[in-house]
């Protein structure tokens, strides 16, 4: 495989591409390559048997566009199938993504700590692991939030809706003490504007995107695959409707581009 191939990044829907910044960020110089599942969004109320399908057939467009890694850009999709993925290809690189509860009950002051992501996240095997793992000393508040998805789909990262939604989510979590909240979904980076003032200043938000690119740059460095300088153009698409992603890409994504119909 050429080092200067590109990285295939998939998410349900316009959530990865949080990930997706981050990963232009500390790896400026790979050719990235975009599917939003936006078709089948929200995975966070599908059946893990579902998710395995869709990433299974995503996965299988990527590499047909010649992508050298995988990134699972979604907590969801990573619960469900990252191991199913790993097991179909064996020798690719693939980065999956899980709600930072290490970092967080390292930076908990409180000891509560509150978890925001999607239903299929919080019941997955994977997460109940990953607080065997690193959560005994410190207490976990789980808070799926169902309809969070949507709004930020729409490009409603700040409407009177959003926040009622949010702050109704949030209430708990701040009245059980928690003073750090993990955002566990790729889609809610977009919404730590208002959910910073919707709770006080001595709260901590955390995500995993710099994490994920950080992770993405040790495996392909490993295997000696990160790109030299690309001239070639990244590429987007979607299994939703292509104008509603390029609609978003300037405020989400920094840049437009033209965006595909995925065609699986
Ligand atoms: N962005 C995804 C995640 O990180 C899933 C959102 C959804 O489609 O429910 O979990």
């Amino acid at each position: 495989m050429p080092s200067n191939a590109p990285v295939g990044v998939f998410d349900s829907g316009v959530g990865g591409l949080s990930v997706l910044r981050e990963i232009r960020r500390i790896l400026p110089h790979e050719r990235l390559l975009y599917v939003a599942d936006s078709g089948h969004v929200p995975y966070g109320e599908k059946t893990p048997e579902f998710i395995r399908q869709r990433s299974q057939q995503i996965a299988g467009f990527l590499l047909g566009q010649g992508a050298k890694a995988l990134v699972l850009a979604c907590n969801t999709a990573t619960a469900a199938a990252v191991a199913s993925l790993r097991e179909s290809y064996p020798r690719l690189p693939i980065v999956g993504m899980e709600p930072a509860v290490k970092p967080a009950a390292a930076a908990t002051r409180s000891g509560v700590v509150g978890v925001l992501a999607t239903t299929g996240t919080l019941q997955s095997a994977k997460f109940a692991a990953l607080l065997d793992r690193f959560a005994s000393d410190v207490r976990v508040i789980t808070q799926p939030c169902p309809g969070l998805v949507e709004c930020v789909e729409a490009g409603e990262l700040e409407s009177p809706a959003t926040r009622a939604l949010l702050q109704a989510l949030v209430a708990p979590l701040l009245a059980e003490g928690c003073d750090t909240l993990i955002l566990g979904c790729t889609h809610y980076p977009f919404i730590k504007p208002l959910l910073r003032q919707l709770v006080p200043a001595s709260v901590t938000l955390i995500d995993t995107g710099e994490a994920v690119a950080r992770q993405l740059q040790r495996v392909l460095a490993e295997r000696d695959l990160l790109a030299e300088r690309t001239t070639a153009a990244d590429a987007f698409w979607s299994s939703g409707q292509a104008p509603a992603l390029a609609a978003v890409l300037p405020a989400l994504w920094g840049r437009a581009e033209p965006v595909f119909p995925l065609p699986v």
